[in-house]
C-alpha cells in the first residue's frame, strides 16, 4: 500500500512522475502528491487529500511552479493521520530543502517525534513519515555526514524500525534521488541516461523494461548517469537485475470500462498461463525449488495462510490438496496464524498465498513458520517479491498485473495454482500414480475453456444484478467447494458495492443464519452437480427449499441441464459441466460480474473501493 515513483533525467519530471502515480494509484488513494527538485536550489511540493485526479487539478490551476529534471510522487493508503492535505506526502524537512516520500511504518515514529520535538522542532502533520524528513534534514546539514544524501539517508535508516521504502530528494543535491528499503517494496527503472524508482514496475514500464530489484536494507542512490545499491551500513550490495516481460498495454485498460472488466475478461488466459510451464510430460513442476523431492516427500501436514480472497482460494485448494495426497491440510488466516502457536515442524509444509508477495501479515506468517523450521512454498504473481524471496519453492502464478483493488483473475489463478501444489505433492508423496497426475492436468487444462465460455453467459446476470442493486442485504450458501465460493461472492459484494453480505456452508443455515431469510432476501446459492455428487446435490436442494419456503429470492448457480433446481430457483444460470473440484472456476465468474454490476448500478468506482487498498504492507 502507497505507491511511490521517483525519476532523475534530461526530461522534466513532473508529467513522469504524474503517469507512474496513475499507474500506482491501486496501491492507495487517500492523497496524492510530488516534489519536484529545480536544479537552481530549489524544491516545490505540491500534495492534496483524495484521488490523483484532485492533485492533478490543483497543479493544472498553476499555483506551484513544478519545473525540474528530478522529482517524486507518492500515492496514499493511511496509516498514521487521517487522509487529509497536511497528512499527504511528501513531507519536508522544517526548512523545505529536504523531501521524502514513504511507503509502511516507522514502528519507533512516536520515540522519534517527541525526541524531535523536545528539541524544538515543530510537527506539522500526523503522519509517521515526518520524522524521517526532520532526521534527514539534520544529518544533510551537519554531522558527520553533513552534505552528503545518501550517508544522510543510511544513517537515519539505522535509527529506523518498521517497514519501509523512502524516497528522498533535496534541493542542495539536484539530480539525485536517494531510495531505501526494509520490508517494503522498491524496484528501479534502468532507463537510457534516465533513472527511475517506483513500488511496481507497472509505473515505469513505458519507458524501461530494465529493472532492478533491491533486496532488504538496502539503500540506492540514482542519478541520470546510473544507480548504485549499498547497505545500510555502506557495503557493497547484491541486487537482482532482471528484464519486465510484460508490456504496457498489460497494465491498460485495453478498451474495457474498467481495470476490474479487463482482467475478468482475462481470466481464460490467467489460468492458461498459470498452468503453462507448470507440467512437462512428466509431472508437476514448481518455479523455484529449493527443496529436494525428499523433503516434500516426508511432508506430513499443510497449512494454506493467506488473506483475503488469497485465503479464500486456500479454501478450496484445502479440498483438493487432502483428496489427492490424503495430508491433512489447515488453512488459516495469515493474520491469525503466528499468534496461536501453530504446531510446526520440519515435516510441515505451509503454503503462503499471495498476490503481491509482499502481504504484511502473509510475510510474517512466513517468517513465523520458517523460524520454527517449517517448509514454505509460495504462491505468488509479483515475481521477486519478498513472499517468494523468503520461501523454500515458489509457483507462480501468470495471471499478469492486476491494477483493479478486488482480485478476481488473481484469485482464479491462485486456486489453480493450488491444484498444481496438490498434484505436485501427490506425485511426490506416491498417493498418485503418474498418469493419474497427469489425467487432472489434462482436466485442469480444459478449464480455461469452459471459463471462457462461462463469461459468455453473463448477461442475465448483469439484468439481475439492477434489479436487486437496492437490496439491504445478499446472503451466499454453498457446500464442499461452494462454500468458499459463497464466501469470495460475499466478499466481493462488500469490497465493492458496500452492501451487507455473508458467505454460509449452506447445512450451518439451519444452527442459526436461516434466522436472517426475510420476504425478498436474494440468496445466491451455488449448487454441486447433481451427476458429480447426487448425495450433495440432494442436501443442498433441500437448502434451497428451505429458504425459497421462508420467502427468500433464490439466486441459483446450477450445473447445465440440471432440470431438479429449476422449479426452487427464482433465478437460474446454468453454467458448464465441469469436474466436481474444479467447480470454482467457473461458479466464482459469475459473483465477480454480480458485484461488480450491483456497485455500478450504486454508482461506486469499482477499480477504486473505498478505504481498501490492493496491496496491505502493514499488519
Ligand atoms: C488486500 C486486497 C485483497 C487481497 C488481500 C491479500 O486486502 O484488497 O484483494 O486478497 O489484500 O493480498 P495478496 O496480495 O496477499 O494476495
Amino acid at each position: 500500500m502507497c505507491g511511490i515513483v521517483g525519476y532523475t533525467g534530461p526530461r522534466q519530471a513532473l508529467p513522469l512522475v504524474l503517469e507512474g502515480l496513475r499507474r500506482l494509484e491501486y496501491r492507495g488513494y487517500d492523497s496524492a502528491g510530488v516534489a519536484i527538485v529545480d536544479g537552481e536550489g530549489g524544491l516545490s511540493t505540491a500534495k492534496k487529500a483524495g484521488v490523483l485526479g484532485n492533485l492533478e487539478h490543483f497543479i493544472d490551476s498553476g499555483d506551484v511552479a513544478l519545473a525540474g529534471l528530478t522529482g517524486m510522487g507518492h500515492t496514499r493508503w493511511a496509516t498514521h493521520g487521517g487522509p487529509t492535505d497536511r497528512n499527504a506526502h511528501p513531507h519536508t524537512d522544517a526548512t523545505g530543502r529536504v523531501a521524502v516520500i514513504h511507503n509502511g511504518i516507522i514502528e519507533n515514529f512516536v520515540t522519534i517525534r517527541k525526541d524531535l520535538e523536545s528539541r524544538g522542532i515543530e510537527m506539522r502533520s500526523d503522519t509517521d513519515t515526518e520524522v524521517v524528513a526532520h532526521l534527514l534534514g539534520q544529518a544533510f546539514a551537519q554531522g558527520p555526514t553533513a552534505g552528503d544524501l545518501p550517508a544522510s539517508m543510511a544513517a537515519v535508516c539505522r535509527c529506523l524500525e518498521g517497514a519501509f521504502t523512502l524516497v528522498a530528494g533535496h534541493a542542495d543535491v539536484p539530480g539525485m534521488l536517494v531510495a531505501a528499503r526494509r520490508n517494503s517494496p522498491l524496484v528501479i527503472g534502468v532507463g537510457d541516461g534516465e533513472m527511475f524508482l517506483a513500488s511496481d514496475v507497472a509505473a515505469f514500464i513505458a519507458h524501461t523494461r530494465e529493472a532492478v530489484e533491491l533486496g532488504q536494507d538496502q539503500l540506492v542512490v540514482i542519478t541520470s548517469h546510473g544507480y548504485e545499491v549499498t547497505s545500510f551500513s555502506g557495503r557493497e550490495a547484491d541486487f537482482k537485475a532482471f528484464h519486465v516481460n510484460w508490456d504496457l498495454s498489460a497494465a491498460e485498460k485495453g478498451g474495457y470500462p474498467t481495470f476490474m472488466d479487463k482482467e475478468i475478461a482475462e481470466q481464460p488466459h490467467a489460468l492458461a498461463d498459470t498452468l503453462l510451464g507448470h507440467f512437462d510430460g512428466n509431472g508437476i513442476v514448481l518455479d523455484e525449488q529449493r527443496l529436494g523431492e525428499d523433503e516434500l516427500r516426508t511432508i506430513d501436514k499443510v497449512f494454506v495462510v493467506a488473506c483475503g480472497t488469497a485465503f479464500h482460494s486456500g479454501l478450496i485448494g484445502k479440498y483438493a490438496i487432502e483428496h489427492w495426497t490424503r495430508l491433512p491440510v489447515e488453512v488459516e488466516l495469515a493474520s491469525e496464524f503466528r499468534y496461536r502457536d501453530p504446531v510446526l515442524d520440519r515435516e510441515t509444509l505451509v503454503v503462503a498465498v499471495s498476490q503481491s508477495g509482499e502481504t504484511a501479515d502473509t510475510l510474517e506468517a512466513v517468517r513465523h513458520a520458517r523460524r520454527q523450521r517449517a517448509r514454505v512454498l509460495a504462491i505468488c504473481n509479483t515475481n521477486g517479491s519478498q513472499i517468494p524471496r523468503e520461501s523454500d519453492a515458489v509457483l507462480y502464478t501468470h495471471a499478469g498485473p492486476e491494477v483493479g483493488v478486488a482480485a478476481t483473475k488473481t484469485f482464479l489463478a491462485q486456486v489453480t495454482a493450488n491444484y498444481l501444489v496438490g498434484l505436485a505433492l501427490a506425485q511426490a508423496r506416491g498417493t498418485k500414480y503418474r498418469d493419474e497426475v497427469t489425467r487432472e492436468f489434462e482436466l485442469l487444462s480444459e478449464m480455461p475453456a469452459a471459463v471462457a465460455t462461462t463469461l459468455t453467459l453473463m448477461d442475465p446476470i448483469r439484468e439481475l444484478a439492477a434489479d436487486i442493486s437496492r437490496s439491504k442485504a445478499v446472503l451466499f450458501l454453498g457446500r464442499h467447494v461452494g462454500f468458499p465460493v459463497a464466501l469470495e461472492g460475499a466478499l466481493k459484494l462488500k469490497e465493492l458495492a458496500y452492501m451487507h453480505a455473508e458467505g454460509f456452508a449452506a447445512g450451518e443455515l439451519k444452527h442459526g443464519p436461516i434466522a436472517l431469510i426475510e420476504e425478498g432476501l436474494p440468496v445466491v446459492v451455488i449448487t454441486p452437480s447433481p451427476k458429480a455428487d447426487p448425495m450433495l446435490h440432494s442436501k443442498l436442494l433441500s437448502n434451497i427449499r428451505e429458504i425459497q419456503a421462508r420467502g427468500a429470492r433464490t439466486i441459483v448457480i446450477a450445473e447445465e441441464g440440471d432440470d431438479t433446481v429449476a422449479p426452487f430457483a427464482d433465478f437460474l444460470l446454468e453454467l458448464p459441466r465441469v469436474p466436481k473440484l474444479f467447480q470454482p472456476l467457473v461458479a466464482t465468474i459469475p459473483l465477480q460480474i454480480l458485484a461488480a454490476e450491483i456497485a455500478r448500478s450504486r454508482g461506486y468506482d469499482i477499480d477504486k473501493p473505498r478505504n481498501l487498498a490492493k496491496s496491505v504492507t502493514v499488519e
